[in-house]
């Protein structure tokens, strides 16, 4: 069954073509961050995938990753990107072609995995659950999919970790409050050891890494989206928002600009 709630963006019922190309802006700078480079390689360092083993990325967005899953489980190998947005998968799909990657893309939902029962050697999953209602759901299904041996590993942020500065204390509970909204599982991050125990996965190692920006210069569309959208919900007057955008502006020119959200990994794999 789909995840039938369309709160997110990411959610594969919204085909606005204007927020694909955003969706995909978004993943591309975040690719770039600093945080999430080293998140992602000491991912796939304890993840090891080997020649000849058959990988999955759940939710792969534009498919770097299943990218790198592809190489590294070449020759003889498999690496598929389940991406159930068609936008998002017709850019990985395209972005891998550009390449000559062997990594090959399917449409289907982490809630229901389209594949039988101790398929695969291994399978990552980067910053999906946290878009999910039922992320233990999608989990259990992982944990179904894996070989006895086969490994797991979960990435996604911990969005009550978001910190905004400058902001006057009396905006930063509706900060906090648009921030999680963004996310059907904000607290996604500090959860995913729990998910994979509960689905009878042994969990071997626990990482994380922060998602920072550069303090001189302003994340325009995360600040004025946050600003709009605290001013929509009412959380904030339209003045405050004002002065929030004024604030941070100013503090950008003195290099002291600081916007951050830490994000979590978990390694697991399944007993024998
Ligand atoms: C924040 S993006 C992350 C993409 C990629 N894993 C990365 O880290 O760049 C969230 C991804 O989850 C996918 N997604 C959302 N709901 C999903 C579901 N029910 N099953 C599988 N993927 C889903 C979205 O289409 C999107 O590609």
């Amino acid at each position: 069954m789909p995840d039938a709630r369309p709160t997110s963006a990411f959610h594969a019922a919204n085909l606005d073509p204007a927020v694909t190309d955003r969706l995909i802006a978004a993943l591309d700078a975040q690719a770039a961050n600093p945080g999430v480079r080293r998140l992602r390689s000491w991912a796939h360092t304890r993840l090891a995938a080997r020649p000849g083993e058959r990988a999955l990325d759940v939710g792969s967005g534009t498919g770097s990753e299943t990218q790198v899953l592809a190489a590294a489980v070449a020759p003889g190998g498999t690496a598929l990107g389940l991406e159930p947005h068609p936008g998002l998968r017709a850019v990985a799909e395209q972005r891998a072609r550009d390449v000559d990657s062997p990594a090959g893309f399917l449409d289907g939902d982490a809630l229901a995995l389209p594949l039988p029962d101790a398929e695969l050697d291994v399978v990552r999953c980067e910053r999906v659950l946290q878009h999910l209602t039922e992320p233990a759901r999608a989990v259990a299904e992982i944990a179904r999919v894996l070989r006895p041996g086969g490994r797991v590993v979960l990435l996604d942020t911990d969005w009550p970790t978001f910190v905004l500065h400058p902001a006057a204390p009396e905006v930063r509970p509706a900060l906090a409050a648009v921030t999680q909204a963004t996310a059907a599982t904000p607290d996604a991050g500090r959860r995913l050891a729990g998910w994979l125990a509960a689905a009878g996965l042994t969990v071997d190692e626990l990482g994380s890494d922060v998602l920072l920006h550069d303090p001189r210069s302003v994340t325009w569309p995360i600040v004025h989206g946050l600003g709009a959208a605290a001013v929509a919900r009412s959380l904030i007057t339209e003045e405050q928002r004002e002065q929030l955008h004024a604030d941070v502006t100013a503090a950008a020119e003195l290099g002291a600009f600081h916007l951050s959200v830490t994000m979590f990994g978990a390694v697991a794999h399944r007993p024998r």
